[in-house]
């Protein structure tokens, strides 16, 4: 087991930092978590712990800023881990210039990036710069959330997608089983989720085949840059992290 939990959006204020974390172990009936994230870059008005307001919205139906700075909420991150809450911290959804500021104000350098990647957003840039810098990466919705309420309908579904079949076909595996492997010889982590017991037993019978690198460059060539976790409701935020190229 390795359990990962996430600071909130609401959650930033350097003050809250630590008591969010408390209360996320006490729901996880722990007294540690193995990493905790800052879940994005972009703090929102403050709120308690609740949960009654998770994204607070102004009149237009956007997210209210807050005032704290992400280097400011790293060094509340740090001072939980020298607590003993976390064995390890780390980011998600941050772009390039943001871990750049992290990683210029830290003493403990983030140990794992989260974002998203799936056969149609393969994400490499923002990837390869972490890789860079030390950290482990995971692959956030890898089986490209094929069934989020929020898809448009011309938007393509990774599970019809004709070179997956011919590869899964090919391997007596199946189509989640073939995108899996994908990533983790990508050297990412995957966090695929599901609610079908079958289907969480199928998703980690992923380590007794390989993909030969033809296979890997087929499946690398569906990609789309097709990002599907945009927070558009965030759009407006100083720090909202997809302005950048990566
Ligand atoms: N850091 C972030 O901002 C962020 C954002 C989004 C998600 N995440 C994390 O990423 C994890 C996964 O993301 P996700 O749930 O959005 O996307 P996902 O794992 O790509 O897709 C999940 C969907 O795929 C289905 N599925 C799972 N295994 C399958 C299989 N073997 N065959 C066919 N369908 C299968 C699931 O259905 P059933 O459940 O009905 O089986 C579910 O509808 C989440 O647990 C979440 O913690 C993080």
């Amino acid at each position: 087991m390795f359990i990962t939990t996430k600071l909130w959006n609401t959650h930033h204020n350097p003050s809250l930092v630590e008591t969010e974390l408390k209360d996320s172990l006490k729901s996880l009936r722990t007294d540690y978590v193995d990493l905790c994230l800052i879940h994005w870059p972009i703090a929102l008005q403050d709120q308690d712990m609740s949960g009654k307001t998770i994204l607070p919205l102004n009149a237009d139906g956007k997210g209210i800023p807050a005032e704290h700075a992400i280097e400011d909420v790293w060094k509340a991150m740090k001072e939980c881990l020298k607590a003993g809450l976390t064995r390890n911290i780390g980011l998600s959804n941050f772009n390039k210039k943001q871990v750049d500021r992290i990683m210029k104000i830290c003493t403990i350098k983030p140990s794992n990036m989260q974002v998203e990647v799936s056969p149609y957003f393969s994400n490499n840039q923002i990837l390869d710069h972490c890789r860079q810098l030390g950290m482990t990466l995971t692959a956030y919705a890898p089986l490209g959330a094929p069934n989020r309420p929020w898809r448009e309908s011309e938007e393509p579904n990774v599970f019809e997608e004709q070179v997956l079949k011919d590869i899964a076909t090919a391997k007596g595996k199946t189509i989640a089983q073939v995108i899996l492997r994908f990533h983790i010889q990508r050297g990412l982590v995957v966090i695929p989720k599901s609610i079908t017991a079958s289907r969480i037993k199928e998703n980690i019978q992923i380590f007794d085949f390989t993909l030969t690198n033809d296979e890997m460059s087929k499946i690398a060539g569906i990609n789309k840059n097709l990002r599907v976790f945009k927070n558009s409701l965030m759009a407006n935020h100083k720090e909202y992290p997809f302005n950048e190229p990566f």
